[in-house]
């Protein structure tokens, strides 16, 4: 059975940006990010408060949040330490996210840290967003394969899932950063977390599109039950600190597919298909997605 509806996590003013080489001006992403919401998009990924040298593009997350903070939608933050958070707090952010990896290369690679010391960095941070009744989601990466080391084995993945959760994330989002993932491979993991004690309720999905099968990976975990799932406007996207990531799974792919399922998402496609059209326009670069070329090339 498939669920009714389901929540997208759109991240492509996120994640979708942060890889992007030539700055993106502040009043674009702000720009970008309303017509995701105009589009009927609930939950945007706005920006990281993360070191700048680290990631260029996000630097003026403390200029763009309040020109978006009042937008009635949630719009989350990545947040690394504790320095990440006060920045976050201090601009009124209601939702932040941690990111942990299930491999040691990619924890070095992104944070500077091992996987346990990433743990540690992130412990007080939830503990405090707690205390704010600020509403905390865990990503956690390289869930299927990683550049570095090759595929990664189920019982890694479940242990750094579950120590984010008892550590008191509200949400775990299942990141297969370089895209390399198969549905099988999604509904073992989903199963093995199942049994382990996380509950099918708090996961959500993050593909990359690499290998072209982050739509059915999408369809395994909704068959699976999951409902939130994560997509970039556009396909935009990629991560610096992973070799060989590609964009995350196009919003109106997702869309596309989800609409011809009959579950329902809010969005209106051809609003979100012109905002990423738009936003091709400024990157000068065409969008990636499948469904947004056949639906701008009439
Ligand atoms: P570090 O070099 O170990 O930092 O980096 P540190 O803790 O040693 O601090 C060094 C200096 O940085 C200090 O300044 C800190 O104050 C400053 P100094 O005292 O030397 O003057 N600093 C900060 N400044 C501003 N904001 C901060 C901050 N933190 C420290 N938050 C660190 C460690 C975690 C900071 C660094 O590795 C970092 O910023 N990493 C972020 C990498 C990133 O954003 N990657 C992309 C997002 S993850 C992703 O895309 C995957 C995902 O999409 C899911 C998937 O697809 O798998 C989520
Ligand atoms: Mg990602």
């Amino acid at each position: 059975d498939l669920p009714p509806r389901v929540r997208i996590h759109e991240v492509g003013a996120r994640d979708g940006l942060q890889n992007e080489k030539s700055t993106v001006p502040t009043e674009v992403k702000a720009e970008f990010i309303r017509r995701l919401a105009d589009a009927g998009l609930t939950t945007i990924e706005a920006t990281s408060f993360v070191h700048p040298k680290w990631v260029p593009q996000l630097a003026d997350a403390e200029q763009l949040y309040p020109l978006v903070g009042d937008l009635p939608v949630a719009l989350p933050v990545l947040v690394p330490n504790e320095r990440g958070l006060d920045r976050a707090l201090a601009l009124g952010a209601r939702r932040i996210a941690v990111f942990a990896s299930a491999t040691e290369s990619f924890a070095k690679a992104n944070l500077n840290r091992t996987v346990d010391e990433a743990l540690a960095m992130f412990r007080p941070v939830v503990e405090r967003a707690k205390e704010h009744k600020v509403h905390v989601r865990g990503y956690l990466s390289m869930c299927f394969g990683d550049p570095w080391e090759g595929a990664v084995p189920i019982h890694q993945v479940v242990r750094v899932s579950k120590a984010l959760m008892d550590m008191g994330c509200d949400e775990l989002s299942l990141g297969d950063t370089i895209g390399v993932a198969t549905p099988g491979h999604v509904q073992d993991l989903l199963s093995e977390l199942n049994e382990e004690g996380v509950p099918t309720s708090a996961i959500g999905v993050h593909f990359h599109d690499t290998y072209g099968q982050a739509l059915a990976n999408t369809l395994a975990a909704l068959q699976h039950g999951v409902t939130t799932v994560d997509a970039s406007a556009g396909g935009l996207g990629g991560c610096p600190y992973a070799k060989s990531a590609t964009g995350n799974l196009a919003t109106e792919d997702l869309v596309w597919m989800l609409h011809g399922l009959g579950i329902e998402t809010g969005v209106d496609l051809g609003r979100l298909t012109a905002t990423s059209v738009w936003m091709a326009a400024h990157l000068d670069r065409p969008s990636p997605s499948r469904t947004v070329r056949a639906l701008s090339h009439k």
